[in-house]
C-alpha cells in the first residue's frame, strides 16, 4: 500500500502543499520550523483522524484558515486498486472522512484503510513509558489482523466505564456491581486471548528484526494480562471487591495489561542506552509491519520524524534496508540533505525540500523513479 499523490491544505504552516510521492522512499528535508513534521502530521491525520502532536485539532489548523483538508491517492499492493482518501476538519469543529467520495462513519474505518506506523522523538516511551503505550502497540497489531477486535474493544471499554461509574457512586448497589462484573469478565478474557495469540505470532518477526540491527542482544517478552492469572478472573474480582469499592475503580482486567520486554534477561528500559532503546522501538514496529504483511499481503506506511537525530549512520542504513525489504513506503524527515545522500545513493527515491511551508522536489538528487 502506498500513497502516490498527497495534497495538504492549511495544516499548520502548510497552506497548500502537493507531494507526488515515491512508492517507497520519500525524504523531506529543510530548516527548523519549515514544516517537515507538519507533513508527517498531515499523513497521520489522514490515517488516524487525529494528530500525534496535539489532541485539539484547532491548534493544527493554520492560524489564518478556518479548516484543514488532507487528501491522497492510495494504491493497494494486493489488488492494485486505487482509492481516494480525504479528511477535513471544518470551522465548526466537525471531522469528516471520505473514501472514494463516500463519508465514513468513524475514524476507525480510516485506520483500517491506511495502516501506518510513526516513529518520532517520543517513541522511546514505548519502552520507558507506562503500560498504556505497550497496550496500544499490541492493540494496533490485533486491530489490523483481527476484524472482530474493534467491536470487542468497544464493548469492553463501555462495560469498564459503566463498572467504574458505579464504583464512583456513594452507595454501592452490589447486585448491579455483580452484573457489570459478569459482563466485563469474558470481555477481558477474550481481549487477553487475542493479545496473547498476536504476541506469540510476533515473536518470530521480532527476532528477525532485532537480528537485522547490530548490538541489540537477545530480546524476550512476557505478557501480563492485567490480573493474577493463576486464579480465574471472576474469583479475582470477587476477592478484591472491597479494594475496588475503596479505590472507586476496577483494579484488574485487560486495561491493566502490560508487556514486559527484556534484553539478555534484563528489563530493556534499564539495560539499554537511549539510542539502543530507539533502535529496539524501530525493530518492534518493523516486526509488526512484517507480520501485517504476512497476514494481509499489504505493506504499512512509515513516518520517521528526524531519523538522523535519532540513530547513528550505520543504524539508519539498517532501518532503511529493512523498510525496503518489507516493501514499505516511508516518509523520513531531517534537517540536512547530506544526511541522506550517502544512505540513498544508489536507491530510487524522491527528495523534497521544505522551505517556509512550501515543498519543492529536489531535482539535484538525480535518482528519481516514477
Ligand atoms: N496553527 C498553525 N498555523 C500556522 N503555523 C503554525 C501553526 N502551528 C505551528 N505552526 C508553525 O509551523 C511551522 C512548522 O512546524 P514543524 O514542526 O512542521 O517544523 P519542522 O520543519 O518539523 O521543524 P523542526 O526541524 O524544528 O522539527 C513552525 O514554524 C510552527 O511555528
Ligand atoms: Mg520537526
Amino acid at each position: 500500500m502506498f500513497l502516490s499523490k498527497l495534497d495538504i491544505f492549511q495544516v499548520r504552516n502548510l497552506e497548500a502543499v502537493q507531494l507526488l510521492c515515491h512508492p517507497q522512499a520519500n525524504i523531506i528535508y529543510g530548516a527548523n520550523g519549515s514544516g517537515k513534521t507538519s507533513c508527517l502530521e498531515s499523513i497521520y491525520l489522514l490515517g488516524r483522524g487525529r494528530s500525534f502532536r496535539h489532541r485539539d485539532l484547532r491548534v493544527v489548523v493554520n492560524n489564518q484558515a478556518d479548516e484543514l483538508v488532507v487528501s491522497a491517492r492510495l494504491t493497494r499492493d494486493s489488488s492494485g486498486s486505487s482509492h481516494q482518501l480525504g479528511i477535513k476538519r471544518t470551522s465548526k469543529g466537525q471531522f469528516e472522512a471520505r473514501v472514494d467520495g463516500k463519508s465514513l462513519q468513524s475514524a476507525v474505518q480510516l485506520v483500517s484503510e491506511l495502516p501506518l506506523q510513526l516513529i518520532d522523538a517520543h517513541s522511546f516511551m514505548l519502552l520507558e513509558g507506562g503500560p498504556l503505550q505497550r497496550r496500544q502497540f499490541l492493540d494496533w497489531g490485533v486491530f489490523h489482523v483481527e476484524h472482530g477486535y474493534t467491536e470487542l474493544w468497544r464493548r469492553f471499554q463501555k462495560t469498564l466505564k459503566q463498572r467504574n461509574q458505579l464504583l464512583r457512586h456513594g452507595r454501592m448497589d452490589e447486585a448491579l456491581l455483580r452484573t457489570w462484573t459478569a459482563e466485563l469478565t469474558p470481555l477481558c478474557e477474550q481481549i487477553t486471548q487475542f493479545r496473547q495469540a498476536y504476541l506469540a505470532e510476533l515473536r518470530e518477526p521480532i527476532n528477525r528484526a532485532v537480528g537485522a540491527f547490530d548490538g541489540l542482544g537477545e530480546v524476550s517478552f512476557d505478557y501480563y494480562c492485567g490480573w493474577d492469572d493463576s486464579r480465574p478472573l471472576d474469583e479475582v474480582y470477587e476477592q478484591d471487591k472491597t479494594r475496588d469499592i475503596a479505590t472507586k475503580t476496577t483494579n484488574h482486567g485487560a486495561h491493566r495489561a502490560d508487556i514486559r520486554i527484556k534484553v539478555d534477561g534484563q528489563p530493556a528500559a534499564d539495560h539499554l542506552s537511549r539510542g539502543q532503546i530507539k533502535l529496539l522501538v524501530y525493530a518492534l514496529k518493523l516486526a509488526q509491519a512484517s507480520h501485517y504483511r504476512e497476514k494481509s499481503g499489504e505493506s504499512c506506511l512509515f513516518l520517521l520524524d528526524d531519523l538522523p537525530a535519532e540513530l547513528d549512520y550505520q543504524h539508519r542504513g539498517q532501518v532503511i534496508a529493512y523498510l525496503n525489504e518489507l516493501g514499505c513506503q516511508y516518509f523520513i524527515t531531517g534537517v540536512d540533505k547530506q544526511d541522506f545522500e550517502c544512505l540513498l545513493e544508489k536507491m530510487p527515491h524522491k527528495m523534497f525540500h521544505m522551505e517556509h511551508g512550501v515543498a519543492s522536489i529536489d531535482e539535484t538528487t538525480g535518482i528519481e523513479s516514477l
